[in-house]
């Protein structure tokens, strides 16, 4: 455990930019957030497991168990109900294996064609691992997939996905916005409380 001068350091199991700074966003000065690059890992590490909670699990214990460090990582899939939860964990490659954000988009409008029932779904899973304790987090937001792209902020379906609380694409929200209801924004408000009632405990 680092002393109060010392400031925590946790491995975030992502080289996603846009992840990355919307995670140290939310989680200010306390911890030091670190990416892949940072500890010098630029393997592709795989994500294989059929559930959002099974990868984020497969990408932290791939982490921890070869840089030794404390870390956690996320994994996020869009399910859509008319599709009967399609994309889901295959979000990141619904297009393909090498496809774009772009195409995934094209592919998921193209199979709403018509579709009146537009009700979708982000879920985030963050599996947290500190040693041998292994610590799982998540996070929802309801909405609705848009006839059309509608916005240029943010990343991935961010264009094509309408919350249901602001009524607006995640595209159309800044940063502040979109983090206060997503699902990440969620799932990572739960770790921090996490963190922050070790801190304190650790200071009582
Ligand atoms: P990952 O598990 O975070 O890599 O995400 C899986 C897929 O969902 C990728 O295609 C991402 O671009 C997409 N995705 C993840 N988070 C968001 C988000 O906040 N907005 C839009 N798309 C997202």
């Amino acid at each position: 455990m680092p002393t109060n001068s010392e400031k925590r350091e946790l491995v975030f199991a992502t080289n996603n930019p846009h992840k990355l700074s919307e995670i140290r966003r939310i989680v200010g000065d306390s911890i030091r957030i670190l990416s892949l690059a940072d500890i010098d890992c630029f393997e592709e590490i795989p994500e294989t497991a059929p559930t959002l909670e099974g990868n984020s699990l497969l990408k932290a214990r791939w982490i921890k168990d070869r840089y030794g460090k404390d870390c956690f990582a996320d994994d996020t899939g869009l399910m859509v109900d008319a599709l009967g939860g399609e994309p889901g964990v295959m979000s990141a490659r619904y297009a393909g294996p090498d496809c774009s954000p772009e195409d995934n988009m094209t592919l998921l409008l193209k199979n709403m064609t018509g579709i009146k029932n537009r009700k979708a779904r982000f879920a985030t899973v963050i599996t947290l691992i500190e040693g041998d304790k292994v610590s799982t987090f998540t996070g929802e937001v309801a909405g609705r997939i848009a006839e059309r792209r509608d916005g240029t902020a943010g990343f991935g379906y961010d264009p094509i996905f309408i919350a249901d609380e602001s009524g607006m694409t995640f595209a159309n929200m800044d940063a502040d916005a979109k983090n206060a209801i997503s699902h990440r924004g969620r799932a990572t408000a739960k770790l921090l409380d996490y963190l922050k009632s070790q801190i304190s405990l650790q200071s009582t």
